[in-house]
């Protein structure tokens, strides 16, 4: 018995070889996202599910759930993933968190049952984590930070101002501000977009400046993947400009603020870049685009 049991993939392995037609995933993700790779079943412990990166198994459970592995048992002392490796018991799915640049790569899925075997192949690219995008105002000016995605029913998205979680959009569940110390700080200026999670405040203070972070989990059947977007902040007082108004800028106030949006679009995405000069053909009042 435990002698077929052996044989089993083996076997499974020579057959799935002949047949072509593997399932293949492009994951695209960025250094220290945290990616889940679905098996799309759920263990009856019939199954053995095997992870391999290339040739190499990173990850397995065999049938009795006693036979559970991920990198370093599997692997002997090779230790490339350390503790970013998680399987989940119940399905084989299979999580990479904080992932470095060198984990791009081809990760093969073999789900092995007495009657059939499936194969389905993830290829993973890694790239940097783009600079935090830099947004700057005067005081009482909005301003809107933008997702640069759009949403799908599955996806969450959760933005962070130093740390405090200020907006939650999950499935058809919006909350803005639960606590008290978001409530305290930003009380009725948050605005969220529904389609997008791009973030606008309004009114804004001095102490709105920092760093807000937007955290997004992708998720459909095959594969979610968590990734976070940084945006930097800062709010000057409104002392200097208060008493002009837009039309009578210095021209040196004015060529500093076309310095300034120049540097917003270069570490923009261009669609969002579009976005902007779309809604705002001059750039320097940016209310809010809902
Ligand atoms: C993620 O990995 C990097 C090295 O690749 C390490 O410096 C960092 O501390 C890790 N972050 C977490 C949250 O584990
Ligand atoms: C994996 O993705 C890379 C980069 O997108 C591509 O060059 C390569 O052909 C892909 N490999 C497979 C087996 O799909
Ligand atoms: C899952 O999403 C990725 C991109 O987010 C897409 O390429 C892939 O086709 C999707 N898979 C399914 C089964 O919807
Ligand atoms: C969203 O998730 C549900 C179950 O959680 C799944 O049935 C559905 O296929 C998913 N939708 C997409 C677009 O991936
Ligand atoms: C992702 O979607 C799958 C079904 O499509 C669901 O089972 C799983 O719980 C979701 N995961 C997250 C992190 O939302
Ligand atoms: C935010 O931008 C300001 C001005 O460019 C810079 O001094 C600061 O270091 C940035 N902070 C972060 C966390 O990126």
């Amino acid at each position: 018995m435990e002698l077929l049991f052996n044989l089993l993939p083996v076997i499974f392995l020579l057959i799935d070889n002949g047949a072509s037609g593997v399932d293949t995933y492009e994951v695209s993700v960025k250094e220290k996202d945290s990616v889940i790779f679905h098996t799309g079943v759920k263990t009856n412990q019939q199954e053995v599910i095997k992870w391999y990166i290339y040739d190499t198994r990173i990850a397995q459970i065999t049938g009795d759930l006693s036979k559970i592995c991920t990198d370093v048992q599997c692997n002997e002392g090779t230790e490339r993933f350390r503790d970013r490796l998680k399987l989940d018991h119940q399905t084989g799915s299979l999580t990479i968190m904080n992932i470095s640049n060198t984990d791009s790569g081809l990760y093969e899925l073999k789900i092995i049952s007495s009657t059939s075997t499936t194969d389905k192949i993830f290829n993973v690219t890694v790239t940097d984590v783009p600079a935090a995008e830099l947004y700057e105002k005067k005081e009482g000016e909005s301003v809107t930070l933008h997702s640069g995605v759009i949403r799908k029913p599955n996806d969450s998205m959760l933005w962070y101002f130093n740390e405090i979680l200020i907006t939650e959009i999950t499935g058809d569940q919006r909350k803005i501000c639960t606590d008290v110390q978001c409530d305290e700080r930003f009380r009725d200026r948050l605005k969220l977009d529904h389609q997008t999670g791009s973030l606008t405040i309004t009114n804004t203070r001095t102490t709105d400046d920092g760093l807000y972070k937007l955290q997004i989990t992708f998720n459909n059947s095959s594969f979610s993947i968590t990734t976070v977007k940084r945006v930097n902040v800062t709010v000057t007082d409104s002392g200097l400009s208060s008493s002009v108004p837009d039309s009578g800028l210095s021209s040196g106030v004015a060529a500093g603020i076309v310095v300034a949006v120049l540097l917003v679009a270069a570490v923009t995405a261009g669609v969002i870049y579009y976005r902007c000069r779309r809604y705002h053909p001059v750039p320097l009042n940016e209310n809010n685009s809902g």
